[in-house]
């Protein structure tokens, strides 16, 4: 059975770590990952943590209203295309959605831009170089 729920950003860590950050140098940790507004939502699969996706305020000057980005957005190695990214993203718009939130953003590595794109997420802008990540779209959604 597929449960979603918030989780501390401490549960986030070793997905984050090993999907997210195999082979770098760069923190799982996330500035933000302990504001009061930030909200890390996990999908447990039969009781195991297995997609991951944290939501933190931030606005950009391009957007209106009240927004979020999305990070650290990482299904489990083994166990990614099984629609446990696209259930988390869900929930998490219903409820940013009951915040009042306008508009989720996010940072998208480019192997992720069909992903977003499925979920009706447009580009905003030119790609940019993430340090040790690599290509990056920004990608948002109204609300
Ligand atoms: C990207 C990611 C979070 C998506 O989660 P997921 O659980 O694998 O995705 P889902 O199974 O819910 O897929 C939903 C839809 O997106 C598609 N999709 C998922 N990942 C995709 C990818 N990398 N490229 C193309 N399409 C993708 C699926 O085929 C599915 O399409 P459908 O609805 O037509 O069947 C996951 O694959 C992942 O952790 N990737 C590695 C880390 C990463 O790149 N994170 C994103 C950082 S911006």
């Amino acid at each position: 059975m597929i449960k979603i729920t918030e989780i501390s950003a401490e549960q986030t860590y070793p997905i984050r770590k090993l999907v997210l950050r195999k082979g770098m140098t760069l923190s799982h940790k996330m500035n933000g990952d302990h504001d009061s507004s930030t909200l890390h939502l996990g999908l447990f699969d039969e009781d195991r943590l297995v997609c991951i996706g944290s939501f933190m305020k931030a606005s950009k000057s391009n957007f209106k209203g009240i927004q979020y980005q999305l990070r650290g957005m990482a299904s489990a190695q083994g166990l990614q295309s099984k629609g446990y990214g696209k259930e988390l993203l869900l929930k998490a718009e219903e409820l940013l959605r009951a915040k009042d939130v306008d508009v989720l953003w996010c940072n998208a590595r480019v192997v992720a831009l069909d992903f977003y794109s499925k979920l009706g997420y447009e580009f905003f802008g030119d790609v940019f170089e993430v340090k040790e990540v690599g290509p990056h779209f920004v990608m948002f959604k109204k609300l």
